[in-house]
């Protein structure tokens, strides 16, 4: 007799327990989450009242904050600015880590000059997306943003002061499960280590670091861990003083590959071939030379190719008749020579744009040449 009586009354334990965390949940709201969220608000100028949403009980009802409706509690704040109605931030309080349930925490585009990023947002341990992308931060990243190891999204684009230097990336790689990776716009100058800290991100899909001051490039690696996930990667406006380095052609899984203006030199190696993925590729405005490797006739799936600015020579015959997918193709500004009239342009039937100018091409071309690129604007 006395076993259902004990199941009876843990029974009745339960139903008051669920009955007790109902009771602190006020409207869908937990009253921590709401006391933290106005924490916040009051270090916020907030000069178009984008939070006027931000009164009474129901913090799950206010304006970018998103509860989990099972559970009542806070998962996603998402305070994106958009047509510059921008948050400034005067001072970021820590009670915000009662939103210990937080997987998203989107600033973009706010304004939060003159204060540090805050060490805190490191210890969200549940965080999976975190964007802080142009948020005017002042002084660098803090090293506690390597405890975030459930993060699959960082967005730093643009985060930091123009006069703030990043001088440490060894925390990034502790970020295991990043799939997406965006430093654009920061000031990485003096990390010869950059690589090695990235190349632990072995489930790494996009890689962003454009406009980052770097200046140097390991020309081989041992291992390159993403070789089979990373599908863009974009090291454009850098000045690397270096060859094309090996491993690129190994990263075969890449679709989206911008090196435009990064300061490379010699010629471009048959391995690119190698890339059949390819959609986009641009390597405008370097120093390479040399005739085009006949292994671009591989990178088929090509809807735009810019090299312009180069010192790329020979003929257009050969390698570019393959790549019926183009949309755009850009190789101003080269040494490109040889016969225009045999050339194999007139058959990208799905170019808009072509840019051929500023090259040795010879011959008389007229509208035939164009009657096939119906597409050409
Ligand atoms: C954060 O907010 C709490 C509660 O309002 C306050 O006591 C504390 O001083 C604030 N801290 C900072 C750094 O503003
Ligand atoms: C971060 O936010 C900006 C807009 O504020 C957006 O353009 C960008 O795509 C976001 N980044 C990611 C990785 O979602
Ligand atoms: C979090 O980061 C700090 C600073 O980098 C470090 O001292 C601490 O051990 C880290 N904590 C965890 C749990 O990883
Ligand atoms: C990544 O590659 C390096 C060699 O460059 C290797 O030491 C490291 O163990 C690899 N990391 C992972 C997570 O695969
Ligand atoms: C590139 O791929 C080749 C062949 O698969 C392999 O032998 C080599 O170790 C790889 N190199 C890097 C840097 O991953
Ligand atoms: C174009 O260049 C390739 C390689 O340089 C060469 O083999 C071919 O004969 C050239 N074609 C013409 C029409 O000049
Ligand atoms: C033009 O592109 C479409 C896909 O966007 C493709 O199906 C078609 O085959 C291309 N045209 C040519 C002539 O290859
Ligand atoms: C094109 O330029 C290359 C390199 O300068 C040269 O070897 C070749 O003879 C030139 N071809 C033509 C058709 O002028
Ligand atoms: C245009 O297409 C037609 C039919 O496919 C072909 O006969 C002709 O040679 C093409 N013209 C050019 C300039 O490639």
């Amino acid at each position: 007799m006395g076993f259902p009586l004990r199941l009876l009354s843990s029974l009745l334990l339960c139903l008051l327990a669920l009955l007790l965390h109902r009771a602190t949940v006020t409207s869908g709201c937990f009253s921590m989450e709401r006391e933290a969220l106005l924490d916040f608000k009051a270090g916020i100028h907030d000069t178009y009242n984008r939070l006027s949403s931000w009164v009474g009980q129901d913090c799950c009802a206010w304006e970018g904050v998103i509860c989990r409706a099972t559970t009542g509690h806070v998962v996603k704040l998402d305070l994106r600015n958009t047509f510059d109605r921008a948050l400034r931030g005067e001072r970021m309080n820590s009670s915000l880590l009662a939103l210990s349930h937080l997987k998203h925490l989107d600033l973009s585009f706010n304004d939060f000059n003159g204060i540090r990023m805050p060490e805190f947002i490191g210890s969200f341990k549940k965080l999976r997306y975190l964007n802080l992308s142009s948020t005017n931060f002042m002084g660098g990243i803090p090293a506690r943003l390597g405890n975030l190891s459930s993060l699959y999204v960082l967005d730093l684009s643009d985060a930091l002061h123009f006069t703030s230097h990043v001088d440490n990336l060894d925390w990034l790689s502790h970020l295991t499960s990043l799939k997406h990776l965006d430093l654009s716009w920061l000031k990485l100058t003096d990390l010869p280590d950059w690589f090695s800290s990235v190349n632990m991100l072995h489930s790494l899909q996009v890689l962003s670091m454009s406009f980052v001051g770097l200046d140097t490039i390991p020309a081989s690696v041992v291992h390159v861990n993403f070789t089979s996930s990373l599908t863009v990667l974009d090291l454009s406006y850098n000045h690397f003083k270096s060859t094309l380095p090996k491993w690129l052609w190994n990263i075969t899984s890449l679709t989206h590959l911008d090196l435009h203006e990064s300061g490379f030199h010699g010629v471009i190696p048959d391995a690119i071939g190698d890339l059949g993925s390819l959609t986009f590729l641009d390597l405008g405005f370097n120093q390479l030379e040399g005739i085009v490797p006949k292994s671009m006739v591989d990178l088929r799936r090509l809807k735009e190719l810019r090299m312009p600015g180069n010192q790329l020579t020979g003929n257009l015959s050969g390698w570019l008749e393959q790549m019926t997918n183009l949309i755009i193709l850009d190789l101003s500004y080269n040494l490109f020579n040889g016969s225009m009239t045999s050339s194999s342009v007139g058959k990208l039937s799905n170019l808009t744009e072509l840019y051929l100018g500023g090259n040795s091409l010879e011959g008389v071309i007229s509208e035939v040449h164009f009657e096939n690129l119906t597409r050409l604007q």
